[in-house]
Order: structure tokens, then sequence, then C-alpha cells
């Protein structure tokens, strides 16, 4: 994945991207993250990159210009870029948009809002507007770190073992099965017995039924986006037995 972040705060960023999968991501060139300080690009004494709303209220608008420049200093590679809004207004980001993004052969540009909003104006650059969730945080840039994040775990070579995410439960349209380590017993707590048979259909039968179960449990409204097989029809069909 390739980006360039326009931020206020480039520190909230660097500090993520410099620990752990993304840190490993950028020293395998699998992560290009650039960040840019919107500030830069601001003029005037103070560097002011917002201002007072027209018609009044309460709150300071993003100015356009500071935006205008910083994209426009990014025309200089010629670069094909998709340009990404964060904002609670946006579509919500979501596994599908994740893996659809770590196919995308463009460079992303996120903009990271701030303040009570942006000049309106700025929207004539965007391509997509995209939301983490349905609450408000204090601006675009931990939004646009789990949005990078998402997506470069999807990168292959970005996990070490590509393995991991064809278990992972959202590659399922699932929730998680349960996971144990050693040791075997805990605080009378045992682990299940099938996960030490070394009958590896049979764990992976417990496993998708544990998924199924967890997700009909906890989040319904997935199971009917999911393409269920004969044998999850099974499942569910014990696991309904057995409620
Ligand atoms: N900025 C503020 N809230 C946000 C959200 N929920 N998603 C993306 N960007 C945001």
């Amino acid at each position: 994945m390739k980006c360039d972040v326009l931020t206020l705060f480039p520190d909230i960023l660097t500090a993520c991207l410099n620990e752990s999968i993304l840190k490993r991501a950028r020293e395998k060139n699998l992560l290009d993250v650039k960040l840019i300080n919107i500030r830069d690009f601001a003029s005037g004494p103070h560097r002011q990159v917002d201002d007072a709303p027209y018609g009044g209220g309460a709150g300071m608008v993003f100015k356009p210009e500071p935006l205008f420049r910083a994209m426009d200093s990014l025309k200089e590679d010629s670069e094909p870029r998709k340009v990404i809004l964060l904002s609670p207004q946006g579509s919500p980001f979501n596994q599908s948009m994740a893996e659809a993004y770590a196919k995308e052969g463009r460079r992303f540009v996120f903009i990271c809002g701030r303040y009570e909003g942006i000049d309106e104006r700025v929207r004539t650059m965007i391509d997509e507007e995209v939301s983490i969730g349905d609450y408000v945080i204090t601006g675009g840039e931990l939004a646009a770190l789990v949005i990078i994040d998402a997506v470069t775990r999807l990168v292959p070579g970005a996990l070490g073992d590509e393995k991991s995410i064809e278990d992972e439960s959202f590659s399922w349209g699932l929730l998680d099965y349960p996971h144990y380590t050693r040791p075997r017993e805990f605080r009378e707590m045992e682990v299940p017995q099938v996960l030490l048979s070394g009958d590896h259909k049979a764990i992976w039968r417990w496993r998708r039924k544990e998924a199924l179960k967890r997700t009909i449990q906890k989040r319904p409204d997935l199971i009917g986006k999911v393409a269920l097989s004969d044998l999850d029809k099974k499942l569910i069909s014990e696991i309904k037995e057995e409620a």
C-alpha cells in the first residue's frame, strides 16, 4: 500500500507507523506512507488553517487554500492517486473495502479533517468519503491509521504468516473462533479436547462451528451476508439444537 496522509498532526501517525506490523511492512517496502503537514501550506504569519463559518455559528471550519495547495504539491509526480476524505459522514469502512484497497493499483491520499468541518469546496478533490464508524472522533488521523492497518495486513508478506489472514474471522465473514495456548489446564479451565486431538478435520469443523455460534450470538446481522455451505447449515442446526 502506498499513501500520502494530509494532516495537521503527523506525530499521531508516526507513533503507530513505527511499531509492530506497520513498522515491518515499511521496512520491507510493502507500505509506503508519506506524511504531509497541512500547516506547511498555510499562509500568513500565523499559518492559520481554520476560520469562522460564513453564516455564523459555533466552531471553526478548515480553510480550503492549505488543503488545495497540499494536494497541488502531490501533483509534482504523475503517480495516479485515489483521494479519500475521512469523516463521520463517509461510507462505513469494512473488510471488503480493506480487501479492495489492498488490490488498488493507485496511491492513496488520506485527508484528515479537524475542527467542526472542512470547507465544502474541498470535496471537489475527493474520490471517496470514508468513516470508520458511527461516532465522532477528534480528527481523521486515527481513522487513517485504522484503514492503513487493516489494508496493510492484507498485503502479501506483511504478516509474515499468510495463513493467518485466511484463518482470520473476517475473511470468513464471521467472528473469530476461540483460541487457546499452553497451559492445558489453567485455574481449572481446560482446553477443549478436540484441539489436543491432532485431528485437523475435526479441529477445522469445531472452529467453524464456534465461529458460527459466536456470530449468531453477537452479530446476527453478519450471518445473512455469508454464503453458507451445506456443512455450515448442518452446524447451525446443531447449534440450535444444543441451545
Ligand atoms: N473524523 C471524525 N470522526 C470520524 C469517523 N467516525 N470516521 C472517519 N473520520 C472521522
